[in-house]
C-alpha cells in the first residue's frame, strides 16, 4: 500500500507575490484552468484581505473552478478571515488558511506576542472559522525555527479548535534534511490529536533545499506538500512542483507514495507561467529548463542513441514536452494549430483559436515556417493583452554618430492623438523620455532587455520592461523586427499593464507574509 501526498499550489499565492511575478486576474484566471487540468488538489488562490485586486482575483477563480479545493489565506483577524471567506465561499470546495508566526524571534521582533497570546489568536481564529466551512489549515510561520515543544502545543490546540491540516513552514529556507524529518518526527509523535489531521510542508529555497526537505518532510509523515510551479516565489523560491511530483512519480521503487497529478501536464503549466510572467525559466532547472533533457556531450549523445536509458531518466513525454516538433506553415489546418498552443498551456475558447488562426494564417502568407516563438507572439499580442489606454500610432527616430538620437512619438492617448519628440543619449532612450513625458508616468524603468527570438539578422527583436510604480511591479512586451519599434512596444504595454492594474485591482497592497 502506497500513500497518497495531497499537492498544495501556492503559485498564485506565495508565488505571486514575490517581486515581479504579479498577474492581473485574466492571467490568473488563465493559470488556475491550467493548474486544474494539471490535477493539483488545493489551488491556493491568493491573499484576499491584502487587496481589493487579490480578492476579486480570488472569487472569480473560486466561483470557475469545480475540480479542486479552492483556499484563500488570511491572518488571525476576523477582517482576514471575512475576507478569505467572502472570496472562496462559491467555491465547491473551500478552504480557510490561517497562519501566525511561532518562532521566538517573530513572536520579539514582529509580533510582540508572548506565546499563550499566539495560542489563543490562532485557537480563536479557527473557532471563527469554523462557522464558515470545517476545512481549516493552519499553519505555523516560521516554524522550522520555532522550540519544537511549542510546535507540538500550538498544533495540538489548533486540531481541538477545528484545524483539519497543519502545516509547518521553513519559512526562511533554513531547515537541512535530516533535522527537518526529524522535526516532523518528533510532531507526530509528541502532538496529541495530529492523527485528526493531515501534516503538511511548506518549503523555501534559500539554500538550494527546499525539494530536498519537501521529500524529507514526506518521509517522515507529511502527507501534504506546498509547491509552485517552476518553484517561484518569495526569495530562492518554494519548493517546486515538478521537481517532488517527478521525483516521486521517478524514484517510485524507492519513495513508496503517489500523487494524482497529470504529469503530461507539467510542460505546458510551466511554460504558460514563463509566458504570463515573463520571467523565463533558467535553462537548468530540473525537469522544465531547456537543458533538462538536451545531451551535448558526445559521450552521452553517443550513449542516448543506443539506448535512451544510459543517461535519460525520465521520457520528455511524461513532462508534456513533445521533442518531435511538425513545423507549422501555410498549409497548417486549424487543428494542428490548437494542438500546438495546447502544448504551451493554453486551452483556449473557439473564439480565440479563430481570431489567432486567422493571424497565423496572414503570417503563414509571408513567411515558409512558423515557429514556437511566433505563436507565442501571436498569444501575447491578442490573448494576453489588457485594454489600451496609450497605443503607438507612428514612430521615427533619428541616430547615428553624427547627431543628437532624437525620437518623435505619435500616440493615441483616450482617443485623442498625441505628438512630441525628445531626445535621449541614444535611440531607445530619447524613444521612452519622449513616451515618459507624453504619458506622464510616474513609474520608473527597472529592466530592460532585448532578445531575439529567431537567429538572423531579420529575426523578431523581443523586448521585455520591468515597471515600477507605487511598489507595485509589472511587465511590458514587445515584439517587432526593428528593436527600437520593439522597444517602444513593450514601454506602452508596460504602462497600459500599469494603468489596467490602477482601474482594476487596487495598487496599495498591505503587508503579506
Ligand atoms: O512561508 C510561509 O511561512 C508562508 C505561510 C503563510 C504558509 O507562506
Ligand atoms: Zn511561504
Amino acid at each position: 500500500m502506497t500513500d497518497k501526498i495531497t499537492i498544495f499550489d501556492t503559485t498564485l499565492r506565495d508565488g505571486e507575490q514575490s517581486p515581479g511575478y504579479s498577474m492581473n486576474t485574466p492571467e490568473k484566471m488563465y493559470l488556475a484552468s491550467q493548474l486544474e487540468k494539471l490535477r493539483v488538489d488545493v489551488l491556493e488562490a491568493g491573499f484576499p484581505s491584502s487587496s481589493e485586486g487579490d480578492f476579486e482575483a480570488v472569487q472569480m477563480i473560486a466561483r470557475k473552478i469545480r475540480g479542486m479545493e479552492v483556499a484563500a489565506l488570511a491572518r488571525t483577524s476576523k477582517e482576514d478571515i471575512d475576507a478569505a471567506w467572502g472570496a472562496i465561499r462559491e467555491t465547491a470546495n473551500p478552504r480557510i488558511h490561517i497562519f501566525i508566526a511561532t518562532s521566538d524571534i517573530h513572536l520579539q521582533h514582529k509580533l510582540r506576542m508572548d506565546r499563550n497570546q499566539v495560542v489563543n489568536e490562532a485557537v480563536e481564529a479557527i473557532r471563527y472559522a469554523s462557522q464558515f466551512t470545517n476545512n481549516i489549515e493552519f499553519s505555523a510561520e516560521d516554524g522550522s525555527r520555532t522550540d519544537r515543544n511549542f510546535l507540538c502545543r500550538i498544533f495540538e490546540a489548533a486540531i481541538s479548535a477545528g484545524a483539519t491540516t497543519v502545516n509547518l513552514p521553513d519559512t526562511v529556507g533554513y531547515a537541512i534534511p535530516d533535522e527537518f524529518s526529524d522535526l516532523i518526527a518528533y510532531i507526530r509523535s509528541h502532538t496529541p490529536g495530529i492523527g485528526k489531521a493531515t501534516l503538511s510542508v511548506h518549503c523555501h529555497n534559500d539554500l538550494g533545499l527546499a525539494t530536498a526537505n519537501t521529500l524529507a518532510g514526506i518521509h517522515a509523515g507529511a502527507r501534504q506538500v506546498e509547491v509552485t510551479v517552476n518553484g517561484i516565489g518569495e526569495r530562492a523560491g518554494n519548493t517546486s512542483l515538478e521537481e517532488v511530483v517527478m521525483a516521486l512519480h521517478t524514484r517510485r521503487n524507492y519513495l513508496p507514495y503517489f500523487t494524482t497529478v497529470n504529469t503530461r501536464e507539467i510542460y505546458p503549466s510551466s511554460h504558460l507561467l514563463a509566458m504570463i510572467t515573463g520571467i523565463p525559466v533558467q535553462p537548468n532547472k530540473a525537469i522544465v529548463g531547456a537543458n533538462a533533457f538536451a545531451h551535448e556531450a558526445g559521450i552521452h549523445q553517443n550513449g542516448v542513441l543506443k539506448n535512451k536509458t544510459t543517461y535519460e531518466i525520465m521520457e520528455p513525454a511524461t513532462i508534456g514536452l513533445e521533442t518531435n516538433r511538425i513545423v507549422l506553415g501555410k498549409h497548417s489546418g486549424r487543428h494542428a494549430f490548437r494542438d500546438r498552443l495546447r502544448r504551451f498551456g493554453y486551452d483556449l475558447s473557439e473564439g480565440d483559436i479563430d481570431r489567432l488562426f486567422m493571424r497565423f494564417k496572414e503570417l503563414a502568407d509571408k513567411r515558409k515556417e512558423i515557429v514556437d516563438e511566433d505563436l507565442e507572439v501571436l498569444v501575447a499580442e491578442e490573448i494576453l493583452r489588457v485594454p489600451d489606454t496609450y497605443e503607438l500610432k507612428y514612430l521615427n527616430v533619428i541616430s547615428g554618430t553624427a547627431t543628437v538620437p532624437t525620437a518623435t512619438v505619435q500616440l493615441e492617448i483616450a482617443g485623442k492623438l498625441e505628438q512630441k519628440a525628445g531626445f535621449g543619449v541614444g535611440p531607445i532612450d530619447a524613444t521612452y523620455n519622449t513616451i515618459a513625458k507624453m504619458t506622464g508616468t510616474g513609474s520608473k524603468l527597472l529592466r530592460f532587455s532585448i532578445d531575439s527570438l529567431t537567429g538572423g539578422t531579420d529575426a523578431q527583436g523581443s523586448v521585455t520592461v520591468r515597471l515600477e510604480e507605487e511598489g507595485v511591479q509589472t511587465l511590458g512586451k514587445g515584439n517587432d523586427p526593428d528593436i527600437i519599434v520593439a522597444s517602444a512596444k513593450a514601454y506602452i504595454n508596460g504602462l497600459n499593464r500599469l494603468e489596467y492594474m490602477k482601474k482594476n485591482q487596487s495598487l496599495t497592497r498591505k503587508e503579506r507574509p
